[in-house]
């Protein structure tokens, strides 16, 4: 990792590239310990906001969902000029993780039927099934990506699973989720002519080609499970009722957005970035290899050190003062988990990666309300795929650097080349 040199007026976490060259720990660790309420510049279009980077405050925060609101959106990205806003493309108070109380927390009951422990233990069959269709196609190369044939085939499979979504579609999903949630990075900028690439304005065109592909792709589905009901989540939509009212058509393609990217990404770079923390520490390797009972703790541990979702934002309803700061009605917080998750405050030794970690209460899934609805499944699928994947490979290892993500709002990579001795 290079080293920088800080000066709190040039932090700025609106730059990616930051997070792309693996050196956001250094501002985060920079501003817990100068800055933890630190106001970060605006950008070319966006607003500025307050970069919250102590865990109390993220508690805090989340914890008073009426104070803090969701519905502005949850990410750093809001344009100053709100006339860029467009009205019909945004999902700001749209979608559960951007709603507020009380149609959030009524929308949230009538969805956990489908993700209680429950529903999900009752998955762990098929998705080590999947884990192994899915291992099964690499095992006799010896090589592979382990990004694209691995880490991201396990997710997909599960969330188009569980949406009723047809095989032949599941490469197409993984498609638009990478141009949604990846739209600042040019490899995914496919729809944007190539001189705009790698530019605001290529973000901008992939991430909305991507919604509206998207949008286009579920209206189809939707429009099939009201002609045939299936054994699904959308279905199972379609005949849901909130204060009495079906769900509308807008409602579910919204939710269905949500689901298959919150339902993807997220535990892909888990996955990836689990590896790679054990890579990168082969004595925590061994001892997991050696004794895989550790697992769940060391679960825990690679959620805490990965944090695969890097922020959410909220806004201000009032006045409202943080460690003697002052934030405004109307302005933005962004809640950085990697640094949170590595307060010091909280976590003896933060920067070492300890798979024996306990207590480990990190909140790479969020806190409160919003906290993730998918967290059991994403569990689950992290110690499928680690268990299966050590039995198989225990061999394992990187060859190569990993590529990562240019994001600032998930902690991705995109890709990473491993070597194992094949299967006979
Ligand atoms: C390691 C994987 C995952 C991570 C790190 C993660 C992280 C998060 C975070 C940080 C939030 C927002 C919390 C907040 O605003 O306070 C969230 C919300 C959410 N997640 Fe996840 N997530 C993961 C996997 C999943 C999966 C597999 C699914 C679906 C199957 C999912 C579905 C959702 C949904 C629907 C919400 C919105 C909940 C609400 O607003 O009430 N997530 N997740």
């Amino acid at each position: 990792m290079t080293q920088v040199t800080l000066k709190p007026e040039d932090i700025n976490l609106n730059d990616p590239e930051i997070f792309e060259r693996n050196q956001a720990h250094q501002v985060f660790d920079y501003l817990r310990n100068n800055e933890p309420i630190h106001w970060n510049p605006e950008g070319e279009r966006n607003v500025g906001y307050w970069n919250i980077t102590k865990y109390e405050d993220v508690m805090f925060i989340s914890r008073n969902p009426e104070l803090f609101i969701s519905s502005k959106g949850i990410t750093s990205f809001y344009p100053k000029d709100e006339s860029e806003l467009d009205e019909q493309m945004s999902g700001n108070g749209k979608m559960l993780i951007t709603m507020d109380p009380p149609r959030h927390v009524r929308l949230r009951r009538l969805v956990n039927k489908g993700f209680t422990p429950r529903a999900v233990n009752a998955m762990e069959d098929h998705i080590r099934e999947i884990t192994n269709q899915v291992l099964d196609d690499v095992a006799k190369k010896g090589r592979c990506d382990f990004v694209l044939d691995v880490a991201s085939q396990l997710p997909l499979a599960v969330i188009c699973g569980m949406m009723g979504l047809e095989k032949k579609d599941w490469p197409y999903m993984f498609e638009l989720t990478n141009k949604v949630l990846g739209q600042g990075d040019p490899e995914y900028q496919t729809d944007a002519p190539e001189e705009l690439r790698g530019t605001p304005e290529g973000a901008r065109i992939a991430g909305q080609m991507g919604t509206m592909q998207m949008f286009g792709f579920f209206a189809q589905q939707l429009q099939d499970r009201k002609e045939h009901r299936k054994d699904d989540l959308i279905s199972l939509l379609v005949d849901s009722e909130v204060d009495g009212q079906h769900l509308t058509d807008e409602d579910i393609l919204w939710f269905c957005f949500l689901l298959i990217l919150a339902g993807n990404e997220t535990t892909r770079n888990a996955i990836s970035g689990g590896l790679l923390a054990l890579s990168e520490h082969p004595d925590q390797r061994q001892q997991l290899q050696n004794d895989m009972s550790m697992l769940p703790t060391a679960i825990e541990e690679i959620l805490r050190w990965v944090s695969p979702v890097t922020h959410m934002a909220r806004v201000a309803t009032q006045d409202v003062e943080i460690r003697g700061t002052t934030i405004k009605e109307g302005q933005r917080v962004v809640m950085w988990y990697p640094s949170v998750n590595r307060d010091e405050d909280i976590f003896p030794n933060p920067h070492t990666f300890d798979i024996t970690r306990q207590p480990n209460d990190h909140l790479a899934f969020g806190i409160g309300e919003h906290f993730c609805l998918g967290a059991g499944f994403a569990r689950l699928e992290l110690k499928v795929m680690f268990e299966e994947l050590f039995r198989r490979f225990p061999d394992i290892e990187k060859d190569g650097e990993p590529e990562r993500l240019r994001s600032t709002f998930i902690g991705g990579i995109k890709h990473m080349p491993v070597k194992f001795t094949p299967e006979a």
